[in-house]
């Protein structure tokens, strides 16, 4: 790192010319942004990609317009519109956040305020702060990561290096523009410095850069190689009727928790009976990758005509798979693979 005062207002500088445009973002230099919407794609942006969030954006602020809108929708509304997303604990938050901010009036302005609200941590308090608010805050993602790790050369591995990647990031923030400059890290780090093959020759800060001196860019940050997800195993079943399929909502805590699901036996072991006596065919396995392990889920179906003892029976005609975590919508393309009506369902 040779000068470290020229690299803010290089980066600024290519962020005029090439930011990406995005549903969520003001362009520069056309004023703040509205801390809702910072919010609110900062939250679907955590663990999901730039990609994926698009449309859901788009939809939830055409339903939800205001956060005060958000605050009074139906909580099955937002769950069912978050479905696909993942990490559906962000969906509870952001209802629980939604309805705090309307009832205190608005987004706080500091980063210790909006980090007090629920589901907003050290990462998204600073973005809103910096992106919505123009504090000089420093955001820090994995791309930024990235980034500086490039560029002060680090090779501690990742993650003991992310607290000395945040110090080195704070020299960097400018007391100037600095939403933008957050927003600029990363841009670079989506576009130019990407964990493979980063395109050097056309970056901004490639004469900036120890990483790219040392000829080491593409191999930063060091990462220590990855433990084995643990496998655990499931089933699912997956009942109809002539007009009905059989659902649950997961209880609020816990894994999908608040998500519509078909009943399931535990996942970790722990075992629960069908949820309705019927002559359920074993017709395959999905498999499905969470945080810290890794599910194969055995999937039965069958035909009901007696009551269930779990869940409820939800008429086909408002059954939409949509409507339904990933886990669960693969469950339901290998039972049904040719659409959303069972075959033989008259309607
Ligand atoms: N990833 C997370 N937040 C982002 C933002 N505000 N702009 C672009 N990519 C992002």
């Amino acid at each position: 790192m040779r000068e470290r005062t020229v690299i803010a207002p290089r980066l600024l500088d290519w962020y005029d010319r090439h930011a990406r445009v995005l549903p969520w973002r003001v362009p520069p230099g056309q004023g703040r942004a509205d801390p809702y919407r910072v919010w609110l794609s900062e939250v679907m942006l955590q663990q999901t990609t730039v990609a994926a969030v698009k449309d859901y954006f788009r939809r939830f602020t055409t339903l939800w317009p205001r956060v005060q809108d958000l605050a009074a929708a139906d909580d099955a509304q937002v769950m069912a519109e978050w479905a696909g997303l993942g990490y559906y604990a962000r969906a509870r938050n952001l209802l629980a956040c939604a309805r705090e901010v309307a009832a205190r009036g608005g987004f706080p302005t500091t980063r210790e305020g909006l980090a007090a609200l629920p589901g907003i941590g050290p990462y998204t308090s600073a973005a809103i702060a910096a992106i919505a608010h123009d504090a000089p805050e420093t955001v820090v993602d994995g791309n930024v990561e990235r980034v500086v790790s490039r560029l002060f050369a680090v090779e501690t591995p990742m993650p003991a290096a992310r607290p000395r990647l945040r110090e080195l990031a704070a020299t960097l923030t400018p007391a100037l523009r600095p939403g933008d400059f957050a927003q600029a890290m990363m841009d670079l780090g989506a576009t130019i410095c990407t964990p493979r093959n980063p395109a050097c020759a056309i970056c901004p800060l490639t004469g900036d850069c120890d990483a790219r001196a040392q000829g080491i860019a593409a191999e930063l940050p060091r990462k220590l190689a990855k433990k084995p997800k643990p496998q655990r195993h499931g089933i699912a079943w997956i009942g109809i009727t002539n007009s009905a399929v059989l659902v649950e909502t997961r209880p609020p805590k816990g894994l999908l928790g608040g998500t519509l699901a078909f009943p399931s036996s535990g996942w970790d072991g722990s075992d629960l009976p069908p949820p309705a006596p019927a002559d359920w065919r074993d017709i395959g396995t999905v498999r499905h990758v969470f945080t810290h392990f890794q599910l194969d889920l055995r999937i039965a179906t069958a035909s009901l005509d007696r009551a269930p003892a779990r869940g409820r029976l939800l008429p086909l005609a408002e059954f939409d798979p949509k409507a339904l975590p990933g886990l669960m919508r693969k469950a339901w393309a290998l039972a049904f693979p040719a659409g959303p009506l069972p075959p033989g369902h008259d309607g």
